[in-house]
Parts: C-alpha cells; sequence; structure tokens
C-alpha cells in the first residue's frame, strides 16, 4: 500500500510534469491551469468523501458506509470499527445498566438515589408508591420539596444516618408505616432505603393489646377472689354466708378456667399451620349435641328451631367443628333476653357450599363493630358481655376454626331485630 506521503509526491510530481508539457507546448496561463487542475484532484475526491461522511453520521449509520479506495479507505475503516466497538460497549453498559435498574424495581423496599443536594436522581417503583411521586415527573427535584413532613425534613437536614427513622401515617391513604434509612455512597451522594413495617408495627401493637387485655381480664376475677378470701378469713361468717361466697369464688375461678381454656384453644389453633384433618362429622349428631347444650345453657328462657335440610356430613376435625358451632349458638342464647326466638340450621347451598346459620331475635349488632368480632377481647357492650361471663375471645376462636376448614364466617345482624351468624363450608369440606 501507498504511504499518504509517496501519493502527495506524486500527485505533485504529475501535476509538475504534465503542467511543464503543457507550458512548453501551449503557452504559461495553460500550463499553470493545468498543475492546478491536477492539484485540485485529490481535493475533489475529499470533498466527495467529507460530504458523504456528513450523510452517513446524520442518519447514524456509518458502520454501513461502503468504504472508498485510496486513502480515505484506511481512515473511514478505522472509523467504521471503532464506531461498532463503541456501539458494541454501550450495548453492553446498557444491558448493564437495565439488569441493576431490574434488580432495584424487585426489591420490597423502597429506593431513592439522592445527590449532593438531595435531587432525586433515580428512584424504584416501590419508593414512588410510599411516597406518591412519578419519577419520571420528579427526577432532580428536592426530596423534601416532595415529602414535607417535618420529621423527614429534620432527619435530612441533620446529616445524622446512624440510626433509622420511622414515619407513621404515610402512603396513599396514610395507612403505612414506613422505615427509612440514608446510606452515603459515591461523593455526598445517599441511598434512601425505605421498608414497609406496617404488619410489623400491627403486630407489635397487637401483642401489646393482647398482654393489657389479658392482664386486665384475669386482674378482676383475681380482684374479687381475693376481696372474698379476706372477708372468709378475717369475720366470722355464718355457713350460710360462706357457702354463698364460696359459691362467688367458685364463679370467678371458673372464669379464669375458661379465660385460659380459650386462650390456649387460640394459641394451639394459631400454631397449628395444617389445614384440619377430613375425618367425617355426621351433620345429625352436631345438631343433637348442640340442641342438647343449648337447650342446659337457655334453662327453658328461650325458644328453639333446630333445621336440619340436608345430611350431608363435613369432612374436619370434629372438635374444632363443634367448639366452632356450639360458639355461635353459645352467644344467641347469651345476647337474646328471655323469651327470644333461635333458629338453627344446617343446609347445603345451589353451590353445593354447607350452610350452618344461627339467627336470633336479639338486640343485633350495629354495622361499625360487625367487622371487628372476630378481633381478640372485642365485645360491643363490654360490660353487658362480662355480665354474660364472656371474654371476647369466641369469635376469634370460630373464625381461626373457619379458616382451618377453608370455611367463611359471615355476619348479618340489624340492630333491634336480631343476628345471624352464618359459617359457608367448601363442597371440598362436604361428605356423604
Ligand atoms: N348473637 C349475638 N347477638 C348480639 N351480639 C353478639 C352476638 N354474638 C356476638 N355478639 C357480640 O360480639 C361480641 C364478641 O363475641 P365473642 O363470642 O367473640 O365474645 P364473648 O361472647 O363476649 O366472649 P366469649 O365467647 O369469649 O365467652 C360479644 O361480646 C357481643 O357483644
Ligand atoms: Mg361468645
Amino acid at each position: 500500500m501507498i504511504s499518504a506521503l509517496s501519493r502527495f509526491i506524486l500527485i505533485i510530481c504529475v501535476a509538475f510534469i504534465v503542467s511543464f508539457i503543457v507550458l512548453a507546448n501551449w503557452g504559461n496561463e495553460w500550463g499553470i491551469a493545468a498543475g492546478i487542475f491536477i492539484l485540485s484532484i485529490p481535493l475533489i475526491y475529499s470533498y466527495i468523501n467529507l460530504a458523504r461522511l456528513g450523510r452517513y453520521i446524520q442518519n447514524d449509520s456509518l458502520e454501513n458506509m461502503p468504504l472508498p479506495s485510496g486513502l480515505w479507505e484506511e481512515i473511514f475503516f478505522r472509523l467504521q470499527r471503532l464506531i461498532k466497538n463503541l456501539k458494541q460497549r454501550m450495548g453492553q453498559i446498557e444491558q448493564q445498566h437495565d439488569h441493576f435498574i431490574e434488580a432495584f424495581q424487585a426489591s420490597p423496599n423502597g429506593i431513592v438515589m439522592l445527590d449532593e443536594n438531595d435531587q432525586i436522581e433515580w428512584c424504584n417503583s416501590i419508593a414512588e408508591h410510599f411516597f406518591g411521586l412519578i419519577f419520571k415527573r420528579d427526577a432532580m427535584q428536592r426530596i423534601n420539596f416532595l415529602i414535607r413532613r417535618p420529621e423527614f425534613i429534620h432527619y435530612l437536614n441533620r446529616r445524622h444516618f446512624d440510626e433509622p427513622l420511622l414515619i407513621e401515617r404515610m402512603g396513599p391513604d396514610s395507612s403505612l408505616s414506613l422505615m427509612m434509612q440514608a446510606f452515603p455512597f459515591g461523593q455526598n451522594r445517599h441511598l434512601l432505603l425505605i421498608q414497609n413495617v406496617t404488619d410489623l408495627q400491627k403486630a407489635d401493637a397487637m401483642r401489646r393489646d393482647f398482654v393489657a387485655n389479658v392482664s386486665h381480664e384475669m386482674r378482676t376475677p383475681i380482684t374479687v377472689l381475693m376481696g372474698f378470701l379476706e372477708t372468709v378469713q378475717s369475720l366470722e361468717l355464718a355457713k350460710e354466708q360462706r357457702d354463698q361466697y364460696f359459691e362467688m369464688m367458685m364463679s370467678q375461678a371458673q372464669r379464669m378456667k375458661s379465660l385460659v381454656e380459650d386462650l390456649l384453644t387460640l394459641a394451639n389453633l394459631e400454631a397449628n399451620t395444617q389445614p384440619a384433618v377430613t375425618n367425617v362429622v355426621k351433620s345429625e349428631t352436631l345438631m343433637a349435641l348442640l340442641r342438647n347444650d343449648a337447650e342446659a345453657l337457655s334453662k327453658g328462657k328461650h325458644q328453639f328451631s333446630f333445621e336440619i335440610d340436608s345430611t350431608q356430613s363435613i369432612l374436619g376435625d370434629e372438635r374444632e367443628i363443634l367448639s366452632a358451632f356450639s360458639n355461635l349458638v353459645s352467644n344467641a342464647i347469651r345476647y337474646t333476653p328471655d323469651g327470644g326466638k333461635i333458629n338453627v340450621k344446617w343446609s347445603v347451598n345451589h353451590q353445593g357450599q354447607g350452610e350452618f346459620a344461627v339467627s336470633d331475635t336479639g338486640p343485633g349488632i350495629a354495622s361499625e363493630h360487625l367487622s371487628r368480632l372476630t378481633e381478640r377481647f372485642y365485645r360491643v357492650d363490654r360490660s353487658r358481655s362480662r355480665d354474660t361471663g364472656g371474654t371476647g375471645l369466641g369469635l376469634a376462636i370460630v373464625k381461626h376454626i373457619a379458616s382451618r376448614h377453608q370455611a367463611q364466617l359471615m355476619i348479618e345482624s340489624t340492630p333491634g331485630k336480631g343476628s345471624t351468624f352464618m359459617l359457608r363450608i367448601p363442597r371440598e369440606r362436604l361428605g356423604n
């Protein structure tokens, strides 16, 4: 291949020889014109190639440009190789970048990248959800202009990020508790990590409530019991009165016993994550047992009707099913005033699901209480419920048993008219 310098010398020589020959034959002017013409050929050629180069660069398709011959071939070939390598490298970097973004998006935690001025460089969709941000709109906005909570602004301004910050009532409907912490990286940048701790907070609150409730429920009978004991110990009482006191002590002890039993039942149900066994539980036997217990508890003060519309049995844990059903029946008896009517019915609906329903003509329950009835220790009317010996654990037990049998507890109630509690059992849990 001829080098660039040799080409240059060759063209000069050719121009010189041609202009000399023309000059000798046709005079000075023609000789100079011939020399200029010869010298301008490579210039025109270069111009044409540069114009082509410009066109291909404009269309971003330099690597597809056919190579010219001569000096430009080498230059264009190297240029094309450079562009190809650069594009390949860029593709790899883009792919890597996409992988990082995908990984950050997959995180269950919110991630926000802040620059040295606390402006949002990037955030994942969880962070968008937590803070109501839209990255496309809020990119490069200062985060303290978008999250206006004083505790957050204080945390950010203090620049003391060793401890996380807990903010409550965040999220779209102010229902989230978020734990966040900023971690420095790069040059004065920060990575803000946000964890949704709503469930943990709820569990914590529930645990605290639970301990408070149990202590409260135990304290009352223990105090009463101790009062009686002191009286019996310190006073000379007639046998009749003593017996009366013992009876009252017995009832308080009984109350504590049933509380502890209910708590144990609940704990066992909660600890058992396996679905209930599928023993055949005959509906007629169940209804007969319920009827016996109901009549004994009511002592003739209520009118009962027991309907068995289907002979299909239930596939489940007999003890648990009886406990759930009798909880509903005993509630109806306890909360329905004397003379009220209680209907207990077992049937199978059109979809083949079993339905155990207990309806009463009791006081009913206002709608705001319905969704909370299955919470542990929840009672509509604490004083009345305590009079009847209730601790508010019955329906929590029913709900657990229902879910272990994939059944649903449904409650309908009209204040002043009565309530219907129904357990709907899936067809897979029914036998012949
Ligand atoms: N049939 C009903 N009619 C009216 N209110 C009811 C009826 N069943 C339940 N309730 C209300 O729901 C609350 C919760 O019932 P649940 O069975 O969980 O607790 P409890 O009866 O108070 O106590 P426990 O069942 O643990 O002895 C009751 O305190 C009562 O206020
Ligand atoms: Mg109850």
